[in-house]
């Protein structure tokens, strides 16, 4: 299943889907409300993103040629979030040379512990950085900030983002009930 144009349109996002940078893969469909806060974080700073349904163990041929020709099309960054037996970000990670960054889903059982150590416990020599679970939108914001080093502009938008989130931890001293 691919998520393009009409989804991130329904989704309400302003995003260049003719030039997408960063490539969300997720285990199945029900990722989805997880991963779309990732694209929608690129989608503030500007990225464009694509998003697909490619499950490590149910589409494991389709995973090797996403992510085999993923830099020849472009991407610089890969998110990828799954739960459960959660192998799907450390193939990813296996298949290419881009950083990946894993997002832990929430699943039927152990609170989505079994996701995370799943994503976290990669062997040496084949990292992913992980992200907490149910973390799609740090995802978002970890890729932007590892496009920014070589990107003036977006440089300039995560430091505003940065003064913004400040600002807003700032005023909640405002409604504090004190005492
Ligand atoms: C994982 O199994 C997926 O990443 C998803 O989190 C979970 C459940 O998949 P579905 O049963 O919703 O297809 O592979």
């Amino acid at each position: 299943m691919t998520f393009g144009a009409d989804w991130l349109k329904i989704a309400g996002m302003n995003t260049n889907v003719d030039k997408p940078l960063v490539g969300i893969l997720m285990g199945s469909d029900s990722d989805w409300p997880v991963l779309k806060a990732a694209a929608e974080a690129l989608a503030e700073f500007g990225v464009a993103s694509e998003a697909r349904v490619i499950s490590a163990h149910r589409d494991p041929h389709g995973l090797e040629e996403y992510v085999s020709t993923a830099i020849t099309r472009g991407l610089r960054v890969i998110i990828a979030g799954a739960g459960g037996a959660a192998h799907l970000p450390g193939v990813t990670a296996a298949f290419t040379t881009l950083p990946v960054i894993g997002v832990p889903i929430l699943g039927k059982a152990f609170d989505g512990l079994d996701a995370l150590l799943a994503i976290v416990q990669m062997p040496p020599g084949v990292p992913v950085a992980t992200v907490a679970v149910g973390g799609g939108r740090n995802a978002g914001i970890l890729a932007a900030q590892i496009l920014a080093v070589g990107d003036e502009r977006l440089q300039q938008a995560l430091v505003e983002f940065k003064v913004k989130l400040t600002a807003e931890s700032r005023a909640k001293n405002k409604t504090l009930q004190n005492g």
